[in-house]
């Protein structure tokens, strides 16, 4: 079983080469998804917006570049990822567990979390956790991986399983990590069971936007 011991661990030992991995691996289509979060983001006009398992800030610092009125906090328990996000330029950063955030009920206008959910232990948990720190009407944003649908799911299995765990341990020297990437996703819910643990957690309106064939998705819902 995948310990929260372990995730930080993985991370702590991929943070020097997280980002170009991530853009080599997918071959730059995670910077588009991000954009795509952006325009999202940016229709909700928010004050205050928490960016949850902040990693090295490719989110945050998105927002933060394009949206400057916008207040970014970004949240990570790994520490090494959180020192790459503020030399990136992230200026606000909270070193915590996104299962228990050091945070003030109803305090954010727009929660986002980008490839992060699936790393958590217990995704209903963190959903409420969540909502917690949301303002009445205010938005959350998850963006992670899914499966796409029919007869691309066999190649895109092919390369997930068996072609990726090679590719990133030659690129990273953390094969293992990537090994674990393929069997996060396929335990992740995805479209619909994802929606109904949005509605289980409290949240309204729930949303989904399949990325890329289904690669990836946004899930949006509503305090
Ligand atoms: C795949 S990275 C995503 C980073 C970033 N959001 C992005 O889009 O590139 C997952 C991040 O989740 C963080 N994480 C995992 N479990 C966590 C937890 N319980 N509390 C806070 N951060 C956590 C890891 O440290 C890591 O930085």
């Amino acid at each position: 079983m995948v310990t929260p011991q372990f995730v930080h661990e993985t991370f702590s030992a991929l943070a020097e080469r997280y980002v170009i991995a991530n853009h080599l691996l997918s071959l730059g289509t995670d910077i588009l998804w991000r954009a795509r979060a952006l325009q999202v983001i940016a229709d909700w006009h928010p004050a205050d917006l928490l960016d949850v398992a902040t990693g090295t800030g490719d989110l945050a610092l998105a927002v933060h570049q394009e949206l400057s009125d916008v207040h970014v906090l970004g949240l990570d328990f790994c520490e090494p990822m959180l020192a790459l996000a503020r030399q990136r330029g992230l200026a606000h950063t909270v070193h915590a567990d996104a299962m228990h955030m050091p945070l003030e009920d109803a305090s954010f206008d727009v929660l986002t979390i980008a490839f992060g959910l699936r790393n958590l232990p217990d995704y209903a948990a963190a959903l409420r956790e969540f909502r917690r720190v949301l303002r009445p009407r205010g938005h959350l944003l998850v963006l992670d991986f899914s499966l796409p649908n029919g007869i691309a799911l066999i190649p895109y299995r092919l390369y997930l399983h068996h072609i990726l765990p090679y590719l990133a341990d030659w690129l990273t020297g953390q094969g293992s990590a990537y090994t674990y990437l393929g069997q996060s996703i396929e335990q992740f819910p995805r479209g619909t069971a994802m929606l109904h643990l949005l509605q289980e957690a409290g949240f309204v309106i729930p949303t989904h936007l399949p990325l890329c064939g289904g690669i990836a998705s946004i899930y949006t819902a509503e305090v």
